[in-house]
């Protein structure tokens, strides 16, 4: 437990679950855990292109919402969860998450569901928090130290989030030569307004429309054509060196019958490799999520091996599951780490995957959800682990630039020293501060 907790202020004294809403007007579950001399609250996000074996949403089915709502995860938390947390120290994360994990009884967590469970156990660490006095950033670890992230922003969607037919998901800009985080968004910002100004000139008004994410979402011919436009529009506002491209394929989400449909063709993985090693040369691109379909492990290797020098991120192929890195590592699949603390289902499980991911050398992107919310755990978990790069979609949409403008408020606000993770973005830090467990 953290030091704090002899004097009993972090002592939880009540849960309490709702439903709310989520960016897609889904239903999710909020949860808000009093403790004795603080409290905190907690949204679960949801995914769209979720990979098969991440920890399993509890949906209620029926009629209501579509079958979307959350009413038995909500009552989950408040019937089953929530007493048995009564009594217990905030700060006992591990304690906390393990009991959620036995009364669960399911290695997914279907039975009470990841939502349920990973909105609890956010919302006992801002708790906790918040007892002791602290942020949630410095709560969990960046106390003397605090490194914020570059912010992998994706301003072209495609995929899943949007209805162009683009087959790649995500066309984030990096900019890692940036002096700070501030001005790193500031670079985003211009060439985002900048694109949209370009695109309606190229493709009419409704080229701006954007998907779920706050990227701009028309029709592009190829794969290739929004690189091509990216190169341009950081050239023209003076960026160039200082911003690199990078990419999530979400491959699983356009293959089929063992091949992958890209721009009206049907590829083999060593043709989607090649189309992908050909793009790498022209393009400043700096890291490649989910280039092959989240059972893949062997293209995983072959693509990693051959290019050394890009970041490859394993999102669906890992589900931030500490098993499946451990598959990942063994192969040499990636060498990085995609974090999303619902994947996992509790925040303890989703630290240990980043413990993982550090011990053996890899780099670490945390990641909202294609379906979030104004929570901004997610950025004050990047910068409380050292995390150096954050991906929270377009500077657009509220529930995506709350984690920007987190970051912005603790890059203002921080007291000790505060660095921009910039060029060292693949490991601003070599391990995850034991501050949070008390270690
Ligand atoms: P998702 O998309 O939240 O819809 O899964 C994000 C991603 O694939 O990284
Ligand atoms: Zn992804």
């Amino acid at each position: 437990m953290a030091a704090g907790w002899e004097t009993g202020a972090d002592l939880i004294v009540g849960v309490r679950a709702i439903e709310v809403l989520d960016s897609r007007g889904n239903p999710t579950v909020e949860v808000h855990v009093a403790a004795k001399r603080g409290k905190g609250a907690a949204i679960a996000p949801s995914g769209a292109s979720t990979g098969i074996f991440e920890a399993v949403e509890l949906r209620d089915g029926g009629k209501r919402y579509g079958g979307k709502g959350v009413a038995t995860a909500v009552s989950n938390v408040n019937k089953i969860i929530g007493p048995k947390l009564v009594g217990m120290h905030a700060t006992d994360q591990v304690g906390l998450d393990s009991l959620m994990r036995k009364l669960d009884g399911t290695d997914d967590k279907h039975k009470l569901g990841a939502n349920a469970i990973v909105a609890t156990s956010m919302a006992c660490a801002k708790a906790a928090a918040s007892c002791l006095g602290l942020k949630t950033h410095e709560y969990l670890g960046a106390r003397k130290r605090v490194v914020i992230p570059v912010p992998f922003c994706n301003v072209i969607n495609g995929g899943k989030h949007a209805a162009n037919g683009l087959a790649f998901q995500e066309y984030m800009v990096a900019p890692i030569g940036a002096k700070r985080f501030s001005e790193a968004m500031e670079a985003t910002c211009s060439i985002y307004h900048t694109l949209g100004k370009k695109l309606q000139a190229k493709h009419g008004p409704g080229s701006t429309n954007v998907g779920d994410e706050g990227g701009y979402a028309p029709p592009f011919a190829t794969v290739a054509e929004p690189l091509a436009f990216l190169e341009e529009v950081v050239e023209e506002t003076g960026w160039k060196g200082k911003v690199f491209f990078a990419l999530d394929l979400a491959a699983s989400s356009f293959f089929e019958n063992g091949k992958y449909l890209v721009d009206g063709k049907k590829l083999t993985p060593g043709e989607l490799a090649d189309v992908l090693s050909g793009l790498c040369k022209e393009y400043p691109i700096i890291s490649i999520e989910d280039p092959f379909e989240e059972n893949a492990f062997g293209d995983f290797a072959s693509f990693t091996k051959k290019h050394p020098k890009i970041q490859v991120v394993g999102d669906d192929l890992l589900v931030t599951n500490t098993t499946r890195i451990k598959t990942a590592l063994e192969q040499g699949a990636c060498n990085a780490l995609l974090l999303k603390p619902n994947q996992a289902g509790s925040l303890s499980e989703a630290v240990a995957a980043v413990e993982t991911a550090y011990e053996n050398g890899w780099g670490v992107m945390a990641s909202h959800r294609s379906g979030d919310s104004e929570d901004v755990f997610i950025a004050s978990l990047a910068v409380g682990l050292g995390i150096g790069q954050l991906k929270s979609g377009a500077p657009a949409r509220g529930e995506r630039t709350s984690k920007y403008n987190n970051l912005l408020r603790i890059e203002s606000f921080s007291e000790g020293s505060v660095e921009y993770a910039g060029k060292n973005f693949r490991r601003p830090v070599t391990s995850v501060p034991k501050l949070w467990r008390g270690e």
